[in-house]
């Protein structure tokens, strides 16, 4: 599996993740859209990535900004329509871009045509497609379960007098994929976009969509206290993460695997999963059974930044993974703090060396390749329904969705309307146009990271191993094709004594590497 000749494109590739409403916006609306994304994709290509990934662009009331889907099968008109949809696929294709959909299977919209049936009367042919419970005998919710928004996971319906599960909002139900008719339905939705071409999937919280036989009360977290996110009130035991759930994803990979055979291009999965390195390597399946091809691993978006921290994530995320799991890793998302609001901008840069040169594929999140840092939300600015239920205790996922920065044009040329979230402060010159001519900015690391990784064997495909480094430094030898390239970081902002040997190829700091010394904030390859 790893040997260069069979190695697959998204084991050598670097996804890129779109959060649509935020790349670029060609209709003047204030939320980006499908051709506006198709216009920016020389941009992407030039980047030097090899696969975008978009978050939902599906039919929604956008309770949750698309991951409340209504028709799985149809594009929002805020993003375009079909044709346009399949207009972006030719020409991110023609230009060698994959192209992977995010599939949202946990739960759908309270607007689906499923769930509005499934509510209407408790003998309805769709009642099974959703959780529904009476209410516990002496009254109140079936359970203890809370939704990952906070407060509980159940809510009353009136009509036809039962709790209804949602492990996110209320106008996000969750369906039942115990029921085969689910079950089928979802795999159709699946095929159709196959159908389309789509190059893969990213499947939304996927450790999520079993809940245990009986749903019992979870365990509390004895450790919880106010202020806290409401979800960890109780460890989710029974509502994540249970072994039917491993069966489904296996069905899936069935179905990825034959379009791949059958068409002789591969397409990919990759399950979102927050769990333990333990538990996450379980997705891969097994040689017999797979599972999803790469179970995402958030330790470095998730984990305190500093050497140890890091070199021994490393190291256990590498022993956790089977002998046929291909590793990947992510710095940040629509959902986490960005990568330069967490670390500030020097840091970022030495972030943006490991994540693009350790072992396994990368996913970018897009903004990343600027340094887009902290953006203040104003109050009447708050978009983000997670903040919306648990305000100012730093839930709120807006900074992280703010608009890409084109140039230093009227709304940064993300759209000729105000945005439908503010910009970052440092717009006018923490932007593509501004960053492209300047070789020491951050996008221009990107694209030579990106560049190297692509020329380098060893850092595409080759093996990895920590080594020894003074304190505040993570270093490690990729491995391949006859050549050993050197990575050493410095998380610390002192400079660092480190005899090292070799030929630079690339520090963070642009000029000459010095001799002896891992400077301030320093990221450096050798070979
Ligand atoms: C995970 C997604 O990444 C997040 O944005 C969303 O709110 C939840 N799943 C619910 O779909």
């Amino acid at each position: 599996m790893n040997a260069a000749a069979d190695a697959a494109w998204w084991q050598r590739g670097v996804i890129y993740q779109i959060y649509p409403r935020s790349f670029q916006d060609s209709n003047g609306s204030g939320v980006g859209d499908l051709a506006g994304i198709e216009r920016r994709l020389d941009y992407l290509r030039d980047l030097g990535v090899d696969a975008l990934w978009l978050s939902p662009i599906f039919t929604s009331p956008m309770a949750d900004f698309g991951y409340d889907v209504a028709d799985y099968c149809a594009i929002d008109p805020l993003f375009g329509n079909l044709a346009a949809f399949d207009r972006l696929l030719a020409a991110a294709h023609r230009r060698g871009l994959k192209l992977l959909l995010d599939f949202v299977p946990n739960h759908s919209s309270d607007q689906h045509p499923w769930f509005v049936e499934s509510r209407s009367s408790r003998d309805n042919p769709k009642r099974d497609w959703y959780i529904w419970r009476d209410a516990a005998p002496g009254g109140g919710p079936p359970n203890n379960w809370i939704s990952d928004f906070g407060g509980s996971a159940w809510q009353w319906d009136g009509v036809t007098g039962q709790y209804y599960l949602h492990a996110f909002l209320p106008e996000q139900p969750d369906l039942n994929w115990r029921n085969p008719g689910v079950r089928a339905a979802m795999m159709d939705v699946l095929r159709f976009w196959l159908d389309r071409g789509v190059d893969g999937f990213r499947v939304d919280v996927l450790w999520h969509i079993v809940k245990a036989d009986g749903m019992p009360d979870n365990p509390v977290n004895d450790g919880w206290r106010r202020g806290d996110n409401e979800r960890d009130r109780v460890h989710q035991v029974h509502s994540t993460d249970q072994p039917e759930a491993h069966a489904i994803a296996a069905e899936m990979r069935a179905m990825a695997d034959q379009y791949g055979a059958q068409t002789g291009r591969e397409r990919v999965l990759i399950g979102e999963i927050y769990l333990p390195f333990d538990r996450l390597s379980r997705w891969y399946g097994t040689p017999d059974r797979p599972g999803v091809h790469l179970p995402f691993n958030f330790a470095l978006a998730l984990s305190r930044w500093d050497a140890d921290g890091v070199g021994r994530l490393i190291a256990e995320y590498e022993a956790s993974l089977p002998a046929w799991g291909w590793p990947n890793w992510v710095l940040s998302n629509h959902d986490v703090p960005r990568i330069a609001a967490r670390l500030g901008d020097r840091q970022a840069r030495v972030a943006a060396m490991l994540l693009l040169t350790l072992r396994g594929t990368p996913t970018l999140y897009y903004g990343d390749e600027l340094a887009i840092g902290e953006v203040a939300i104003p109050p009447d600015r708050v978009r983000d329904p997670r903040e919306a239920r648990q305000p100012g205790i730093g839930l709120g996922r807006d900074p992280s969705r703010t608009p890409m920065a084109w140039d230093a044009s009227p709304n940064a040329g993300f759209s000729s309307a105000e945005p439908w979230l503010p910009l970052h402060p440092d717009w006018r010159d923490r932007n593509v146009a501004a960053q492209s001519g300047n070789p020491a900015s951050m996008l221009s690391l990107h694209r030579q990271l990106l560049v190297l990784r692509r020329r380098e064997e060893a850092l595409t495909l080759g093996a990895l191993e920590l080594l020894d480094a003074p304190q505040g430094v993570v270093a490690f030898a990729r491995t391949g094709d006859g050549r050993r390239v050197t990575v050493m970081l410095n998380l610390t902002s002192r400079d660092v004594s480190l005899d090292w040997t070799g030929q630079p190829l690339l520090s963070t700091h642009g000029e000459c590497a010095q001799r002896g010394v891992l400077r301030a904030d320093e990221g450096l390859i050798v070979a």
